[in-house]
C-alpha cells in the first residue's frame, strides 16, 4: 500500500487519474487542486507503484511525490521546527547522500514560510547529518506539498518522483531575442526524452514559423529546411545552414532519406497531423527521429492519442508519448522510423 501526491498540467488531472486507474489496483484519488493536483492511494507497495509507472509512463502524470509523512500546520514556527525533526528522523534515507528540498504551496495554505526560508532552514539541518544540499542531480529529493493545513512531505530520487523540477515544473531562462516561447517545447522535449539535437545532420521543421524550433537546431549545429507557409523571424534571414520553404507542408517532396531528424509543431487537427507525417516520411533516413506536437482538440485526449500512436505506428515506433510542462492544449510525441 503507498500513497501519493500525483501533478499533471492544468485541467488534464482526470486523464492522469484515468491512466493511473488502469495502471494500478484500487487506485483511490482525491482532489488537492482542481484539475491539477490529487493524493492517490494504491494497493502497490512504492516500489511496485514505481515499477508500475515506469513500464508503461502515462502521458499526462507530470510527477508523482511519495507521501511518507503528513505533518499539521500549526502556522507558526512550530512548523520549521516539526520540518527539522522530520529531516532528523529520515537520517537513513538522507545521511551522506545529495539532496534538493522541493517545496510547494497551495494558495491557501496556512504555511507560512517561502520555499527559500523553508530550504534555508533544512539545509542547515541536512549539514548536521553529513547530506549535501545540492539542486542539480540530488540522489534524493525531499518533497514538500504545503495543503490548506498539512504538509505532506516525502522522500525519493528525481526518477522516482518523474523529475527533478518541483511538480515537474521545467522552468527555462528567457533568453534575449528568443524569437518564440514556442523553443521551450522543444529544449524540454529534448531533455525529457533524452535526445541530443546536436548529434543530427538535416532537420526538416514543418510548421516552422516564425522559427522558435528552428532556431534551436541551429544553435546545436544541425542542418535546417523549414517549411511554412508564415514569416519566418527577420534575425534567422540568411543563416547559412538555414533552407526556408515558403510552402504548405502538403505540396513538398524531398529526395527519399534526407533528413534524420524531422520536428512538428502546426495546429492542425491530429489526423491532418498523422497524415502530414506519414506522407513525409520517404524523406526520412531509417531510424531518423521525430519530434511532433498533437493538439489535443476535442474532449476525449486519451482516445485521440489511442489513434494517433496506432496510426503512426504503421511508419513509428512510438518511444513516447507525454504532455510537456511547456504543452499546453496538446501533447508530444518522440518517435523514431521503423
Ligand atoms: C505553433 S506555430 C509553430 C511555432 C514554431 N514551432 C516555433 O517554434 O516558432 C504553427 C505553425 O504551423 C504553420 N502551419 C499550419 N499549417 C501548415 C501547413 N499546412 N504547412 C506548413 N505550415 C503550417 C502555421 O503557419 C504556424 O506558423
Amino acid at each position: 500500500m503507498s500513497r501519493w501526491i500525483g501533478t499533471a498540467n492544468q485541467g488534464y488531472s482526470p486523464y492522469a487519474i484515468e491512466e493511473l486507474r488502469r495502471l494500478l489496483p484500487d487506485m483511490k484519488a482525491t482532489q488537492l487542486v482542481a484539475g491539477e493536483v490529487f493524493i492517490f492511494d494504491t494497493s502497490l507497495d512504492r516500489e511496485a507503484a514505481i515499477h508500475a509507472v515506469h513500464s508503461e509512463r502515462p502521458a499526462f502524470l507530470r510527477h508523482m511525490q511519495p507521501i511518507d509523512r503528513v505533518i499539521a500546520i500549526h502556522g507558526d514556527a512550530d512548523d520549521l521546527q516539526e520540518l527539522s525533526e522530520t529531516a532528523r528522523r529520515a537520517a537513513l534515507i538522507l545521511e551522506d547522500k545529495r539532496v534538493s528540498i522541493h517545496l510547494r504551496k497551495v494558495k491557501a495554505t496556512k504555511y507560512p514560510y517561502s520555499a527559500a526560508d523553508t530550504k534555508a532552514l533544512l539545509d542547515a539541518v541536512l549539514e548536521e547529518m553529513g547530506a549535501e544540499s545540492s539542486l542539480q542531480q540530488p540522489d534524493v529529493i525531499m518533497a514538500i506539498y504545503a495543503g490548506e493545513s498539512e504538509l505532506y512531505i516525502g522522500y525519493g530520487s528525481p526518477s522516482d518522483m518523474l523529475s527533478d523540477w518541483p511538480g515537474g515544473a521545467v522552468r527555462f531562462q528567457r533568453e534575449k531575442g528568443q524569437i518564440s516561447r514556442a523553443k521551450f517545447k522543444l529544449l524540454e522535449a529534448e531533455r525529457e526524452f533524452g535526445l541530443d539535437y546536436s548529434a543530427y545532420r538535416n532537420a526538416l521543421d514543418v510548421g516552422a514559423a516564425p522559427g522558435g524550433w528552428t532556431s534551436l537546431l541551429l544553435e546545436r549545429g544541425v542542418r535546417v529546411t523549414a517549411v511554412d507557409p508564415g514569416e519566418m523571424h527577420p534575425s534567422l534571414a540568411n543563416h547559412p545552414m538555414l533552407t526556408c520553404l515558403k510552402r504548405n507542408a502538403a505540396d513538398v517532396k524531398f529526395q527519399p532519406g534526407s533528413f534524420d531528424l524531422l520536428v512538428c509543431d502546426m495546429s492542425w487537427s491530429p489526423m491532418q497531423m498523422c497524415k502530414l507525417v506519414l506522407d513525409l516520411e520517404p524523406s526520412l533516413a531509417p531510424h531518423a527521429t521525430a519530434v511532433v506536437t498533437v493538439k489535443l482538440m476535442h474532449r476525449k485526449p486519451l482516445q485521440t492519442i489511442r489513434e494517433v500512436k496506432e496510426r503512426l505506428s504503421t511508419a513509428f515506433v512510438i518511444e513516447q508519448s507525454r504532455q510537456l510542462f511547456h504543452n499546453r492544449e496538446e501533447i508530444t510525441l518522440h518517435l523514431t522510423k521503423k
